[in-house]
């Protein structure tokens, strides 16, 4: 009996004491976090000691144990450390401002440092400090091109110069308005609803930059990519849309050095698509049967070249060679080549397959874009009585939506904000149990709701595409 009361009684002074230490330890402004338990009720305090007691012993595990599971990182945290720091916006730096004053103050909250230490657990980036500056670099390579900085700089990263294909692009509201593709030229202006630009006020600035047209209107500048320059370059005959020229490369499994055939070549946009895929050490060969659309497709590939080169200083790739030949008929256009993969973007393709196949390697692809769906029909009716050896492995169409998600605004353009949830944390204000005169943040990271649906103009059906094959045929 003695002895379990004078067990018990340790066992409260025990308590006691560490209630204490805690107390003392929260004074000292270490554990902020914890004040916000320990102010709630007595009982809630006493209740949480008494678990503690049970399962430590010590004071250090005591003070970890009584402390809150370590807070989940807010979106905010979690999704601003994740980004390089310099591109936050002035925004959500204000909105981490009170965090960072906190580590300023010499003061670190203990929920905040493990919060930055798990940001360099999962990222290899240091945590942020000194006003949101990288101020220590973890050893993952990701972490030293982000001190490094230089590394992270494109290397011989060039300024707009004449002779350049850009694009001027407006947006009003987040959606396109103006959108044009223009070669620098000395002397000239780029025109648009919006007003006028001097070409030589877009000459020498970087890629990338807002220019003022002479009515006070940004008009962003950047150099066009590709797929800008197929969509929007002269055309002859209508193009292979880059998403399906994307998905063939694929198909085909198109690689540097390999050497495929094209046709037709029609305005060269697929033809670019190859001569990027193939790389220098690679060869597309582009056949035609019409020389007005084979003139047109080789304009826009040494067009695009020209431009190339003078925007990275080194030459585009020649490895396209535009033949013209009927690809029905001409046999003798193919004599001694051999292919990795074909591909063909023409209205019978089932007709040139006889020509064309013996040609590819075995158990390679060709790759064909059709637009309507009976000639989808045609195609495989015409292999059924072929027996070209090839399998139609795949018949598929490549829908892409858009979507509209943007912040939701009101009528005077102010942002629209979330109404509040009823949460345990508010509950807690409304009792003035928690901090009162925390000044309220405006539209913090999460309060401003989305409109997120399907944007209203979609691109409509492009092209139906067939993957056919080659297999090695038994003797008979
Ligand atoms: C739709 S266009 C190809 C567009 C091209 N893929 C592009 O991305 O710009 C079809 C081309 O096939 C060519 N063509 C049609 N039948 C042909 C044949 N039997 N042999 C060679 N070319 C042919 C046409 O002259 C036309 O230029």
């Amino acid at each position: 009996m003695f002895v379990i009361m004078t067990a018990k009684m340790s066992q409260s002074a025990l308590c006691m004491y560490r209630l204490l230490r805690l107390r003392a330890l929260r004074n000292h402004g270490s554990i902020e976090m914890f004040s916000k338990v320990t102010q709630t009720t007595r009982q809630d305090c006493f209740i949480t000691t008494t678990c503690v007691n049970r399962v430590e012993n010590d004071d250090t595990k005591l003070t970890r144990v009584l402390l809150p599971r370590r807070r989940s990182l807010s979106p905010l945290e979690r999704v601003s450390s994740l980004l390089p720091q310099d591109s936050l916006t002035p925004e959500v730096e204000e909105l981490r401002r009170p965090d960072q004053h906190h580590l300023e103050n010499g003061h670190p909250r203990l929920f905040d440092t493990e919060a930055t230490e798990a940001n360099e657990e999962e990222t290899g980036f240091s945590g942020i400090k000194n006003g949101g500056q990288l101020s220590d670099c973890a050893s993952s390579e990701v972490a030293e091109n982000q001190c490094n900085g230089a590394s992270f700089q494109p290397k011989g990263e060039t300024l707009l110069t004449f002779g350049e294909v850009l694009v001027a692009e407006y947006r009003k509201k987040g959606q396109v308005e103006f959108r044009k593709m223009f070669q620098l030229l000395a002397r000239t202006q780029l025109q648009s609803s919006w007003g006028v630009i001097l070409h030589e006020d877009i000459a020498g600035k970087p890629a990338g930059s807002f220019i003022k047209t002479h009515r006070g209107v940004s008009i962003l500048i950047r150099r066009a990519s590709l797929e800008d320059y197929v969509l929007f370059m002269k055309r002859a005959p209508t193009i292979a849309y880059p998403k399906e020229a994307a998905a063939m490369l694929l198909m085909m499994d198109v690689t540097e050095g390999d050497c495929v055939l094209e046709a037709g070549s029609g305005s060269g946009a697929m033809s670019l698509f190859l001569s990027r895929a193939v790389g220098t050490s690679g060869r597309v060969m582009s056949v035609d049967v019409r020389q007005d659309h084979l003139k047109r497709a080789v304009l826009n590939y040494n067009h695009w070249r020209t431009s190339w080169e003078l925007r990275r200083g080194q030459p585009w790739p020649n490895n396209v060679e535009f033949v013209q030949a009927n690809l029905c008929t001409d046999t003798s256009v193919l004599q001694d080549r051999e292919f990795h993969a074909v591909a063909l973007d023409l209205i019978d393709p089932h007709l040139v397959l006889p020509i064309v196949i013996p040609h590819l390697h075995s158990g390679a692809v060709c790759a064909i874009y059709l637009a309507n769906i009976t000639q989808v029909i045609d195609l495989l009716e015409g292999l059924r009585c072929s027996r070209l050896p090839l399998l139609c492995e795949r018949i598929m169409e490549l829908p892409s939506r858009n979507w509209l998600v943007a912040p939701a605004l009101q009528k005077d353009g102010s942002y629209c904000i979330k109404k509040a949830s009823i949460t345990h944390d508010n509950f807690e204000e409304d009792d003035g149990a928690l901090e009162k005169d925390q000044p309220k943040q405006e539209a913090a990271f999460g309060s401003i709701p989305y409109i997120a649906r399907p944007h209203p103009v979609q691109l409509s059906h492009t092209a139906f595409l067939v993957k056919l094959r080659k297999y090695v045929q038994q003797p008979f």
